[in-house]
């Protein structure tokens, strides 16, 4: 992965050379850089391909982006730039288009192509306008290790550290940004908040915090905790709509559990992540909690699948590939009502394919209708993000008793799949091996996670 991201850098660079015509013509008839591409990629690109930015090369100046101009319209056109996984399906399409869709338009995309075609024209030169800054906003409370953690960098390790954002009154979360200390390591992040529980505030001279102790499995289920966020390769800081937020209670500690990777990094190699957070405490109208369906190990959720033995079981062997786990959680207990949700975050590991969750809706008439809450066609490991639905609370997707989640997901575990090869490289093996349900990079899941309203809705 790093060897052709840094040859393609040095392709860009090779090439940036014979590309440019910085003629400073000011009546070209067709889109230009300065006039047309530059402000388009600005807004939907420069973002990540800036320098500095997590893109293996910067498009801010002309030469350079003339020079890959096929590249990115490659990229554009087979959906893979701008990252952004979820799409509809023949199966699934959700009802609403998603929040800040960082796509490209079909008449975008056009122009990027007639750019091309007409030879990639500089233009007159003006100022590129600047990316979008991608930082939340507004952070009110801030926390980082004091003490880093080294990684051994041989195996996948599960650190978590307490800490103390200091809130001294109830309050609201609004967004929340995870900022990695040492990206080659850390796999994942899951924020949880952690309510000590009186007695054992009461001896916090023996909690740790700050201090980074091993956490294996499990933290979500932890009691006393509740979810706040998660942070994957790919994730942009989440930031709630208008009027939504996550109740955080006063004297709330922040539980993080780093989930570090070898990735060939070598030992030596301190973590040390920091977490944003944005929080008021005023109460905003609507408050939330992040409800999950999924990683179901057995029956009667998990449903029966083509590569069963004697019972449904969550197993891909290796060389499988169209694998497809299902999953059916019927909704029972809930308080009257329908609970909206206003965000989904898919979750798979390195074999997954394609990713949809769907609900069915009992109707009087004794028929169902089934309605896709969120589909990836086509998974990506590295692009992972919380997707927002563009719609009014009143029209947001809902659920309630009586409804059925449906959770499907397919894997493809052969050396076909690059992620597969990048996983088997990573721990030093050469076959595909059987992949299970679990927490570790080359174990698998199966999860949708979503936001839902929590004052429930007529
Ligand atoms: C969220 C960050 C982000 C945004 C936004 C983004 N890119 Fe990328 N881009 C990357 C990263 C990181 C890579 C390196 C390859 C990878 O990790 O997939 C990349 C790789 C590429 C490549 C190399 C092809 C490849 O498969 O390696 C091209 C071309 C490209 N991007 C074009 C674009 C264009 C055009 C846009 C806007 C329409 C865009 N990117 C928006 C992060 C981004």
């Amino acid at each position: 992965m790093r060897t052709r991201i840094v040859v393609f850098s040095l392709a860009a660079a090779a090439l940036a050379g014979c590309g440019a015509d910085d003629g400073g013509e000011d009546d070209v008839a067709g889109p230009t850089w300065y006039r047309d591409v530059a402000p388009l990629l600005a807004e939907h690109c420069m973002g990540c391909h800036r320098g500095g930015g997590v893109a293996p090369f910067s498009m801010e100046t002309y030469d350079v982006a003339a020079a890959v101009a096929p590249m990115m319209l490659e990229a554009v056109e087979a959906g893979v730039m701008p990252p952004w996984d979820a799409a509809s399906s023949d199966e699934c399409a959700p009802r609403h288009a998603w929040k800040d869709d960082a796509r490209l338009t079909a008449a975008e995309t056009q122009l990027l192509r007639d750019w091309i075609a007409a030879g990639t024209p500089a233009g007159k030169a003006a100022d590129v306008p600047a990316p979008p800054d991608l930082a939340l906003a507004g952070v009110t409370h801030s926390v980082t290790p004091s003490v880093p953690y080294v990684t051994t960098g041989d195996r996948d390790e599960f650190i978590c550290y307490l800490l103390d954002p200091g809130i001294s009154r109830l309050s609201w979360m609004t967004g929340l940004e995870v900022v990695p200390g040492n990206e080659r390591v850390v796999h994942h992040v899951v924020v949880m908040g952690y309510m000590p529980p009186p007695v054992l505030n009461a001896a916090a001279g023996g909690t740790p915090v700050g201090q980074p102790f091993p956490c294996n499995g499990g933290v979500v289920t932890m009691p006393d905790t509740f979810l706040m966020g998660v942070w994957t390769p790919g994730s942009q800081p989440f930031e709630t709509p208008a009027d939504i937020g996550l109740p955080v209670p006063a004297g709330a500690l922040v539980l993080v559990q780093m989930h570090y990777h070898p990735g060939g990094a070598t030992t030596n190699d301190p973590d040390a992540s920091t977490v944003n957070l944005r929080l008021q405490t005023t109460r905003p109208i609507h408050t939330y909690t992040i409800g999950a369906a999924g990683n179901a190990a057995a029956a009667p959720q998990l449903q029966p699948g083509p590569d069963d033995r004697d019972v449904p079981e969550f197993r891909i062997p290796a060389g499988a590939t169209d694998h497809v786990e299902t999953m059916r959680f019927p909704l029972s207990g809930l308080a009257d009502g329908r609970f909206r949700l206003f965000a989904a975050y898919p979750h798979m590991h390195y074999l997954g394919v394609e990713l949809s969750v769907q609900v069915e809706h009992p109707r009087p008439d004794g028929g169902v209708d089934t309605e896709c809450l969120v589909n990836v066609p086509r998974w990506n490991f590295d692009w992972q993000r919380t997707y927002q639905y563009d719609a009014p609370i009143a029209d947001l997707p809902s659920i309630g008793n009586g409804d059925t989640i449906v959770v499907r997901c397919s894997y493809d575990n052969t050396l076909a799949n690059p992620f597969v090869r990048r996983a088997l490289e990573e721990l030093g093996l050469q076959e595909p091996v059987e992949v299970l349900l679990g927490e570790e990079s080359l174990d698998e899941m199966c999860l949708g996670m979503f936001g839902v309203l929590v004052e429930p809705a007529p």
